[in-house]
């Protein structure tokens, strides 16, 4: 038995949480779930990043105190890690004592290193990311983030700086001798090939920012965000405190075995660069691994608050409970590559493989042998049949992918049994046979390795699927609790044991009607904004000049919105919310576009009439219908829509809105 330490980023409190943030610690907890089981001594930690001129200006602008927005967002995460069964052992929040003591701890063994040293400080500035970018660095035109795209301040201030030109070697030769120091490999590459473009000095305290830990020794500097962020992998378990509460910090980090970072590949340079920098400084050491994640896309793009294409899936959780979510989220990406989600890739995934394969197949089971053997599972086990060399092979692969984070090739293997066990019972037809030889020891025989397969996916599912795994189990008369791996040996069907009827686990999904009921007025897969922000955020009142979060013109400018004449309406059937509307926008030919106004709007009502169109959306699937743009409306008090039209006729057909 080894120590195994997981750990997620730490989510900043700006932003409620969203798909992103729900992976990642999805995955830390699929993870930390199944090491329990492998029979590590696992500690699993996850939290919040809570200083920074990011967050007090969004608190600035909810008319908060910077830690009264964190409360509230941190509740939410709370609610939420509640909700998902996430089985942290700890939450850390960068406001807490333990770790305001810590970063001073880390900083000052930096100092005596030689490592910190004061000087002028000149640069353009992002503070999304709270960090410098030289001119090279910046998206032009306009002297834009790189990541964010918004636009940088330029600043001059004195600060303290980290000698990290002087680890540029110690960081090759750890990347050379560690290469798993970061996976995947083609992220080793593109730190390796950061890192050999050479290491500057960098700027770890900010003047003038209220909202952080001040610097020690250096009155009216804190300390950069990001400094006192990474800290908390540390401060968390311990590190500076007295003694005698160091024990998980000597435990999990200093004699630990595993030490794992699981971060988006947006933050692998702090995590792989800055962070073992530090370290290497303050003569504590490494994580073992830094693991960096691929980005969920929406439409191909990330997802970003300020460009409002967010996915927080709050109906997909509040109608079939988290575990398809979760499901889905780790079968649907390949771990370390980008993904794509969509309300229609989950529906899709869900009534195949959950529906379908495992649903089906355990309640066919279960009603069978009920029906054959009076209410129990088969009497008579079976050791010698073709599933037992398949089930060993799918173990195997299963527990290799398990150890590699392959998590899509973990579930691809548990259902290569499902499918086997499928071919298996159709090829003996048990059904049959028992209308021709009653229950006999031949029929038990086949629907205990029928049950028995159902079992070893059960079990192989459970740190997938915390909720609806055991359920699978206990509804086949199996241990759903098992301490161990073992328990994916064959063999573990109790037989003859009693069976209830089979409550039914993953009812199939109807798709269109669920396309249809996804909240109208934005695309599929967006959060019902209002209620879900309704949870801890008041709407937010007009936003201050200079606002990160603002567009500019040129912004504004990709949105191609035009004036368009209905030239036919007319209800989608089957549908109580959409009417498919024909508009012509100056073009060759009429789009057919598709709006959530059926109840506020009669078709005859709106033929002849101008909308506002936006033109450029990319096309969607409502109902088995094709959308090919979106009409703008507003809302009125009882949540109705009402169409934006030109106020007098006279605007052409296709004309551009600005
Ligand atoms: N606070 C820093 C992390 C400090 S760790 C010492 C931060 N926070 S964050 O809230 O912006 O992001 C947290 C994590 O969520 C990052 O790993 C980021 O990559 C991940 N994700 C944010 N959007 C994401 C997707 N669209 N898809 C997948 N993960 C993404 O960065």
């Amino acid at each position: 038995m080894g120590t195994f330490y997981v750990t997620t980023p730490i989510y900043y409190v700006n932003d409620l949480p969203h798909i992103g943030h729900i992976f990642t610690t999805v995955v830390a907890d699929t993870l930390a779930r199944y090491r329990r089981l492998a029979g590590d001594d696992v500690r699993f930690l996850t939290g919040t990043d809570e200083h920074g001129q990011k967050i007090e200006r969004a608190a600035e602008r909810e008319g908060l105190r910077p830690i009264e927005l964190a409360d509230r967002v941190v509740a939410r995460y709370h609610e939420l890690w509640r909700l998902f069964g996430i089985s942290h052992d700890d939450f850390v929040r960068t406001t807490q004592e333990r770790h305001e003591r810590a970063v001073p701890a880390i900083l000052r063994r930096m100092e005596a290193a030689g490592d910190i040293y004061l000087a002028k400080h000149e640069g353009w500035y992002c503070s999304g990311c709270e960090t410098f970018y030289t001119e090279k660095e910046l998206a032009q035109p306009g002297n834009r983030c790189p990541d964010h795209g918004t636009p940088t301040e330029w600043k001059s201030e004195e600060n303290l700086f980290f000698r990290l030109s002087r680890y540029e070697r110690p960081l090759l030769e750890l990347y050379r001798s560690q290469p798993e120091f970061v996976r995947p490999e083609t992220r080793l590459n593109e730190i390796r090939a950061f890192v050999e473009g050479g290491l500057k000095d960098l700027s770890i305290s900010r003047f003038g920012l209220d909202w952080g830990v001040p610097f020690p020794d250096h009155p009216g500097h804190s300390v950069w965000v990001w400094l006192d962020a990474l800290t908390n992998y540390v401060s968390a378990l311990g590190f500076g405190a007295p003694a005698a509460e160091r024990g998980s910090y000597e435990r999990y980090w200093e004699g630990g075995d595993v030490r794992l970072h699981l971060v988006g590949k947006d933050i692998v340079r702090f995590h792989a660069v800055f962070w073992p920098a530090f370290l290497m400084s303050a003569g504590l050491p490494l994580p073992s691994t830094v693991w960096a994640h691929g980005w969920w896309l929406r439409d191909d793009k990330k997802m970003s608050k300020s460009v409002g294409n967010v996915v927080r899936p709050d109906h997909l959780v509040e109608r079939f409970g988290p575990d398809p979510l979760r499901y889905f989220l780790l079968r649907e990406m390949v771990f370390g590559q980008d993904a794509s989600f969509s309300d229609e890739a989950f529906v899709d995934r869900y009534n195949s493989d959950l529906a379908n394969d495992l649903g089906n197949t355990a309640s066919r089971l279960v009603t069978l042998s009920r029906s054959a053997f009076d209410g129990r599972t088969p009497p008579t086990p079976c050791d010698d049949n073709p599933l037992i060399g398949i089930a060993r092979e799918v173990v195997a692969e299963y527990r290799a992918a398990m150890e590699a984070l392959a998590f899509q090739g973990a579930l691809r293997a548990l259902w290569r049994l499902l499918a086997e066990a499928n071919q298996y019972l159709v090829a003996r037809a048990p059904w049959k046979r028992l209308k021709s030889e009653g229950a006999s020891e031949g029929v038990s025989r086949v629907l205990w390795n029928g049950l028995e397969s159902v079992r070893i996916v059960a079990t192989g599912l459970l740190p997938f699927m915390p909720g609806l795994a055991p359920r699978v189990l206990a509804g086949i008369g199996a241990d759903a609790a098992p301490a161990s791996l073992d328990a994916l040996g064959w063999g573990g069907l109790p037989a003859g044991v009693p069976l209830a009827a089979l409550e039914p686990l993953f009812p199939r999904i109807d798709k269109e009607k669920f396309m249809s009921e996804i909240p109208t007025g934005e695309p599929p897969g967006a959060p019902a904004a209002p209620r879900a922000a309704a949870a801890v955020t008041t709407p937010a009142p007009a936003r201050p000049e200079g606002s990160a979060e603002r567009i500019d013109i040129a912004q504004f400018g990709t949105v191609d919105l035009r004036v368009g004449r209905v030239l036919a309406c007319e209800n989608l059937p089957k549908s109580e919310k959409l009417l498919k509307l024909m508009v012509d926008l100056g073009e060759e030919r009429p789009r057919q576009i598709l709006a959530g106004i059926a109840k506020a709007y009669r078709p005859e009502e709106l033929i002849g009439t101008q909308v506002v169109v936006v033109a450029n959306l990319a096309p969607a699937k409502l109902m088995g219908q094709e959308s090919q743009g979106m009409v703008l409306a507003a809302t009125d008090p009882e949540g109705q829509p009402i169409l934006l039209r030109p106020h007098r006729d006279g605007a052409l057909p296709g004309g551009k809105v600005r």
